[in-house]
């Protein structure tokens, strides 16, 4: 330990999942994360439960990646915590913990926007190398899908978004659909893999611009099952890997078209993404053979930084303390968070 190393805790709770990870410098020592369960009865996230299950795990959870990485929490540098955007009730508890502890530590506090966490856990230290700027960021997850053109590690700016669902949500809901648990892409992804993705074809919407659409997919679908399940009440069951490969390559195909759009427009080759979607290993297939044709310069995250985790949050709090940006004992959380 030299005495220029930085030690960020970083805390992750926008939404369902409650996350703490220590970092020395740009590299990971722990990354931990409470899974909360009770949301799978109810098909999505239920805001209310999520921030009482916030409570409760966030203390073991801050301890366990103490003890993981083996630091004690009087060598901490500094706190960086997600202020948003996400669920105001989820939000609260990180933000509220984190300024507790940081005054009790009587150590700074860093506030990180969850998106661009997503895009800058390429930046995490590791043996791959790393984007160069200017790059095009793509954002998939279950509440956002934005384009944006990424200048530097902070300055960041959205050129287009979803009008109405997420990608990652229109996987949810296409799942529940055909009776599958939240979240149901992992599961959707896993089905996908035995079926055939040509067996039902669904209509891509058209967007103008950068912009993207997924509830009219959303809407077609439900319809399609409803119809087919009335002439035949097994046809889910009868076809459900095929199912999945043909949705998930329709919601993989749309993004694509936008990549392609948004990278020819700007004249950017440089793609990366992230998020809990970019885990999709049709996206990731079809990311690899576009940047082939293309001549894209493609990063994806690895795995275990795609869905959320408090390791991205961390490495935002170590880029923002090297700048020197450091936030006030009174910010607020901020469920609806822009880019800086
Ligand atoms: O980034 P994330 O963990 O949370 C948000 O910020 O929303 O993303 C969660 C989303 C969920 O919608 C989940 O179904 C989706 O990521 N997801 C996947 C896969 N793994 C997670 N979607 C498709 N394929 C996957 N393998
Ligand atoms: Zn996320």
């Amino acid at each position: 330990m030299s005495k220029e190393d930085i030690y960020i805790l970083g805390i992750e709770s926008s939404c369902d999942d409650t996350a703490a990870a220590i970092l020395k410098n740009d590299e990971v020592l722990s990354n931990c994360i409470a899974n909360q369960e009770i949301h799978k009865k109810y098909g999505g996230v239920v805001p209310e439960l999520a921030s009482r299950a916030h409570l409760s795990n966030i203390i073991p959870v801050v301890n366990q990646a103490l003890a993981d990485a083996k630091v004690n929490p009087e060598i901490l540098s500094a706190i960086a915590f997600t202020k948003g955007p996400g669920l105001i009730g989820s939000l609260l508890v990180g933000t509220e913990f984190s300024k507790a502890l940081g005054l009790s530590l009587d150590i700074p506090v860093i506030e990180v926007n969850h998106m661009q966490a997503h895009l800058l856990v390429h930046y995490i230290k590791s043996d791959k190398e790393k984007p160069d700027f200017p790059f095009l960021g793509i954002t998939v997850s279950g509440g956002h899908t934005q384009f944006v053109i990424v200048e530097n590690h902070l300055r960041m700016k959205i050129i287009g978004e979803t009008l109405d669902d997420a990608i990652g949500e229109a996987f949810d809901k296409c799942g529940k659909i055909i009776g599958l648990d939240y979240p149901a892409g992992p599961e959707i992804d896993k089905l996908a893999k035995e079926g055939s993705s040509e067996k039902f074809d669904f209509p891509i919407p058209k967007v103008e611009g950068f912009d993207i659409s997924y509830s009219g997919t959303k809407t077609a679908f439900m319809n399609f099952i409803n119809n087919s399940i009335q002439k035949d009440p097994e046809f889910i069951e009868r076809n459900k890997v095929d199912i999945c490969a043909s949705i998930q390559k329709n919601l993989i195909d749309n993004l694509i078209l936008k990549i392609e759009y948004a990278s020819k427009i700007k004249s950017i080759n440089r793609i990366v993404i992230g998020g809990g979607v970019s885990a999709n290993s049709f996206l990731k297939d079809s990311l690899e053979l576009k940047s082939k044709e293309n001549n894209w310069e493609l990063f994806i995250p690895p795995i275990s930084y795609t869905t959320d985790n408090a390791a991205m949050i961390g490495i935002v709090g170590y880029l923002k303390y090297i700048s020197g940006l450091f936030s006030n004992y009174n910010t607020i959380a901020s469920p609806r968070l822009a880019f800086k």
